[in-house]
């Protein structure tokens, strides 16, 4: 069977977590990923957080699956000349360096074009066009430059980020919808275009709902289905909603039975409206559904902390497994809070190929998340990272290179 993306070939000058999640994720579907890493260095994360002395962390083994490597020094006047071949011969160049790094080394977007007009160039920058356009940014400060970290936490703390890296690899996420799109589109232009996605932008994006909760807050003064009410005060921006769902379906994180040993005994559970008469009767409540201060979503707002404590000492008589087994039945939304260590053996998600068993010449076995999305008609096989500059001579044979010249660019040490 084929790949959706069979035939694409990207140019991989990505390195850390945010441009690397993308061009993954293109070589999932299928594109040959070229990483273009420092000759004698590589990606920095292949040193960064290593479990086993020598060999390429978990933190890059785990970004680069299905990719070649080549090294070449991008500075040097013949590695910029090969660097011109990839140009010619690659369909998008994927890149998340610093501001004006691209430039620096010579190859700005007008250059790039005439080398290949129908080339896409792919960025990933920490800000957009405006006061901070030059800063360097890792997730977290994407996190809170983009409005998580102050919706994030509980309101009588500081902000909180979050272990989802919605910085880096949501925006390697949004870069690669970017690309297809351009590729779609020059289908039918003939040309390439530039795609850009900074970190801030993709955060903003997937705290939406928080925008529309500052525009709420300003026009009514008070969110009721927020924690702070009724009792708390409302400020002029959007408070931290602690475990809240904020949305319509008022929600928290419930102990379970074990909670006082185990930091993870615990269950999301969603008071959602159509089954509150289901939740009355397995909590044992029966005179709420009647109750007019509690019988309709609106009457229950201001007592949701005395309903959530009740639903609680439920919850302490059950696992977190119990509980969503017997609320299940009833088809009130809920969701245990699993651990790593409880995902890592999750068998129905070995099964999805969510989580892998991938196999690595210097490692041994390690586990991997897998590809997410799932299409029908071009499956995912996951295969190992590439050691450094594995590929170089391969890639560059394919560019048409003799090996007299590679043996003379790795002389040199360009390669
Ligand atoms: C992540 C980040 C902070 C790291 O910064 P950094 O370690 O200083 O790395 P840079 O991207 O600045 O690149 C360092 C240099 O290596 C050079 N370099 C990279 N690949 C090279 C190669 N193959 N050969 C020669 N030089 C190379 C770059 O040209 C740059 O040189 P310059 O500073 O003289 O222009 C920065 O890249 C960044 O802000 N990226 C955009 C946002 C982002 O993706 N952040 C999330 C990371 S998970």
């Amino acid at each position: 069977m084929g790949k959706a993306l069979e035939g694409v070939k990207i140019l991989d000058f990505t390195h850390v977590q945010s441009g690397p999640t993308c061009t993954q994720l293109l070589a999932w579907f299928g594109a040959d990923v070229i990483k273009v890493e420092k000759a004698g260095e590589g990606d920095v994360t292949r040193q960064q957080l290593r479990d086993i002395d020598g060999v390429d962390s978990l933190y890059f083994t785990m970004l680069n699956h299905n990719k070649r490597s080549i090294t070449l020094d991008t500075k040097s006047p013949k590695g910029k000349e090969v660097l011109i071949e990839l140009i010619k011969h690659c369909d998008v160049l994927v890149e998340n360096f610093a501001p004006g790094a691209l430039d620096r080394m010579g190859f700005s977007w007008d250059r790039i074009q005439q080398i290949n007009p129908r080339m896409i160039v792919a960025s990933i920058k920490g800000f957009g066009p405006g006061p901070y356009e030059d800063c360097k940014v890792y997730e977290n400060v994407a996190q809170c430059a983009g409005g998580a970290a102050s919706t994030t936490g509980f309101d009588d703390g500081p902000p909180i980020v979050t272990g989802a890296q919605i910085g880096d690899s949501g925006t390697g996420l949004h870069l690669c919808l970017g690309i297809v799109t351009a590729l779609y589109q020059r289908q039918a232009t003939g040309k390439g275009q530039r795609v850009q996605a900074a970190m801030q932008d993709a955060v903003l994006n997937l705290c939406r709902v928080k925008l529309r909760d500052q525009q709420r807050l300003d026009r009514k003064g008070v969110m009721e289905e927020y924690p702070q009410y009724p009792e708390g005060e409302f400020g002029e921006a959007v408070p931290r909603a602690g475990n809240a769902s904020g949305g319509g379906q008022p929600g928290w994180i419930l102990k379970c039975k074990g909670w006082q040993h185990d930091p993870n005994a615990y269950i999301y559970f969603i008071t959602q409206a159509p089954v509150w008469e289901k939740i009355c009767k397995v909590i044992g409540e029966e005179t709420w559904i009647t109750d007019p201060s509690y019988a309709t979503p609106k009457a229950r707002l201001p007592h949701l902390k005395t309903i959530f404590s009740r639903i609680e000492e439920w919850t302490k008589t059950k696992t977190k497994f119990e509980a969503m087994e017997i609320l299940n039945e009833y088809d009130i939304p809920c969701g245990p809070i699993l651990s790593m260590k409880e995902l890592a053996n999750e068998e129905s998600l070995r099964a999805t190929g969510t989580v892998v068993e991938v196999d690595h010449p210097k490692r041994g076995k390690y586990l991997s998340v897998g590809n997410p999305i799932k299409l029908s008609d071009s499956p995912t096989e996951v295969t190992r990272s590439p050691l450094l500059g594995e590929h170089t001579d391969e890639v560059l044979a394919q560019l048409g290179f003799g090996k007299d010249q590679i043996a003379e660019l790795r002389q040199s040490k360009v390669i």
